[in-house]
């Protein structure tokens, strides 16, 4: 999705805005821009296609100011072109600005502003805004920016610069993320912290309806009504090369091999490892509440959901718990009796995705009590939610998102392994044990990364596959339909998930001569079972690979290639077999030629609903 930066200080602003644009450039985008005061005038400069299309422009006729906004646009309303591109000014160039979001109502505005005399150049929802604020605007800023926040409707987060006040940049947003911070030389604005990391990790998340206004030495909040506020710092301790690729090829090969260390870092958190005990104050409940619980209902979108249907398994297994599983997008439209005891979980790593936020104001507004699994401080889920458990995976850039499922599903157990415990239908002994085992799991996965080279040549002989099948049973499916996403997403191989068993009944149709099945079978009780499967796309000429969980005598003679990871807990063995599912998506994408860390059509943090 669109990505804002702003800057307003002591130092040469573009450099820090294409700084910014490049970090934000992993939500996707089509065509840049940026606008800078240069002393007499705003200065515009936007182009279509990639960041280095606009720098290339910028190094032909640079412009110098100490303060500007810039944008990376991801269209929605108008194709990307130079004329739709941001910023976008008025007629009257009293203003220009960038934005992130959708406006709903603008077509009723346009009409009105048309009837008025204004003259628009874009196809775009976002000049609406700039020529409304034109129009209402009479000298002071903040009050048409109030105005203008009452007269629109849909999603919004708006950085502008004014000419009457060209050293200030002034901040307003509604269902879209915005965060502020003020560094040593001066203050900034973006869509997400790694923009700002390198000048500062004391930031401010902004609440709808609010205005901010930065200025070189300060910044200061206003309320819905034009009153002075006061806001949190928040202090982030990512550090800068944490949002950086270093030396890996692609950020998704480097979040991959984060993976131990996001375990480690997220079940510390939880778990205290020197006597493998849960810390039971990280969690929100206490043993009334857990009392009270009757029923767990998760949501999320993409591969958040993907961990809820693993969380689902965990619930009902270890705490002997009723859960209900559903997409973030349809959960709205399911017509829902919630009865009490219910306790909603929402899970999204960048806590922005606006399909679970509006599946969560609507649950809250039933009185549901709300938990989020969340990666990001601050994010709108992880500030509206009742509480929050923190996944602590850091910032994660590629779109394709590997450390933060494994990051989900291991807050998910430790949640199930507490609530289990709370509610009798664990011992402390069982529980212990399964920390105790836990805690081996960042080696499995380092041995796993180390040995990728396999993977890498398994890659280089099938990624011509046109079709590829992940079966399963029990954990297993949960586990297939995420490898199946992540292969799709970033190889765009056509590849799809399916209950072992109800291959049988349709899907086996499409198994030919050469198939590509991958079998998961980390649930030994279900590997005679699974084998059976096996042989079935076997014999219509499927070539099987099987990921197992150690040595299963079951399962070896039935296929073409089988992976064997370390024995482990069954219920435990999903975390180290999503990591080789990982990798073999990504050497598919990269024998394929295919942009691993942006996929086509693809944004990191879905912010449109
Ligand atoms: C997964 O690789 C995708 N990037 C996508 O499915 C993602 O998980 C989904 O959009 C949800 O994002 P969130 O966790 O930030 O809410």
């Amino acid at each position: 999705m669109c990505g804002i930066v702003g800057y307003t200080g002591y130092k040469d602003a573009t450099p820090i805005l294409i700084d910014g644009l490049e970090t934000l450039a992993y939500r996707g985008y089509d065509s840049a821009g940026v606008a800078v005061w240069n002393g007499s005038g705003i200065v515009m400069r936007k182009e279509k296609g990639q960041l280095k299309n606009l720098e290339e422009i910028l190094r032909k006729e640079p412009i110098f100011g100490n303060s500007g906004i810039g944008h990376t646009r991801w269209a929605t309303h108008g194709e990307p072109s130079y004329i739709n591109s941001h910023p976008h000014a008025d007629v009257q160039q009293k203003l220009v600005l960038v934005h992130n979001g959708i406006i709903e109502n603008y077509l009723s505005l346009k009409t009105m502003l048309v009837n008025n005399g204004c003259r628009f150049v874009s196809d775009t929802d976002t000049e609406v805004v700039a020529q409304l604020l034109g129009y209402v605007y009479k000298g002071d800023p903040l009050s048409a920016i109030l105005t203008v926040m009452r007269m629109i409707e849909g999603s919004f987060a708006l950085a502008i610069l004014f000419m009457d006040d060209p050293h200030s940049i002034y901040c307003a947003c509604k269902d879209s993320p915005m965060v502020v911070g003020i560094g040593e030389d001066g203050a900034h604005v973006a869509s997400d912290i790694p923009a700002m990391l390198a000048y500062t990790r004391d930031v401010t998340f902004m609440s709808d309806m609010q205005v901010a206004v930065l200025r070189p030495n300060g910044i200061s909040f206003y309320n819905e009504f034009g009153q002075s506020i006061n806001k949190a710092v928040i202090h982030i301790d990512w550090d800068i090369d944490a949002a950086k690729k270093g030396t890996y090829e692609h950020y998704m090969m480097k979040e991959i091999c984060e993976e131990p260390v996001a375990f480690r870092k997220t079940l510390e958190q939880y778990v205290s490892v020197k006597d493998m005990r849960l810390k039971s104050d990280c969690f929100p409940w206490n043993a009334d509440d857990v009392d009270k619980l009757k029923r767990i209902r998760i949501i999320g979108c993409g591969t958040a959901y993907h961990a809820g249907v693993m969380g689902k398994k965990y619930f009902s297994e270890l705490a002997k718990l009723p859960v209900e599983i559903e997409i973030a997008s349809e959960f709205r439209y399911s017509g829902h009796c919630f009865e009490e005891g219910e306790q909603l979980i929402v899970i999204s790593q960048s806590g922005e995705t606006a399909d679970t936020i509006a599946a969560m104001r609507m649950a809250k507004q039933r009185g549901i009590n709300v938990t989020a699994i969340c990666n990001v401080i601050g994010s709108t889920i992880a500030r509206e939610a009742d509480s929050v458990l923190f996944t602590y995976a850091g910032p994660e850039i590629a779109v394709a998102a590997t450390k933060s499922y494994l990051a989900q599903i291991t807050v998910l157990f430790l949640t199930a392994l507490y609530l289990g415990k709370l509610r009798g239908a664990l011992d402390a002994k069982k529980v212990s044990s399964l920390l105790e085992e836990l805690s081996k799991v960042p080696t499995h996965i380092q041995n796993l990364i180390n040995e990728r080279e396999r993977i890498q040549f398994f890659a280089s002989k099938s990624f011509a596959s046109k079709h590829v099948f992940f079966i399963g049973r029990g954990l297993d499916y949960g586990l297939a339909m995420e490898a199946a996403l992540k292969l799709k997403e970033i190889s765009y191989i056509h590849s799809e998930a399916y209950a072992a068993g109800e291959l049988k009944h349709g899907t086996i149709a499409l198994i030919e001569d050469g198939s590509l099945v991958v079998a998961l079978v980390t649930q030994r009780h279900l590997s005679a079972k699974i084998a059976s499967n096996i042989e079935e796309v076997r014999v219509r000429g499927a070539n099987v690979l099987c990921i197992t969980n150690g040595y299963l005598p079951d399962i070896e003679g039935h296929c073409n290639e089988v992976w064997q990871l370390e024995s482990l807990s069954e219920i435990l063995s999903p975390f180290c077999a999503i990591v080789p599912m990982q990798l073999l998506a990504y050497y598919m994408a990269v024998q394929r030629g295919c942009s691993v860390d942006k996929p086509r059509n693809l944004a990191k943090s879905v912010t449109v609903e």
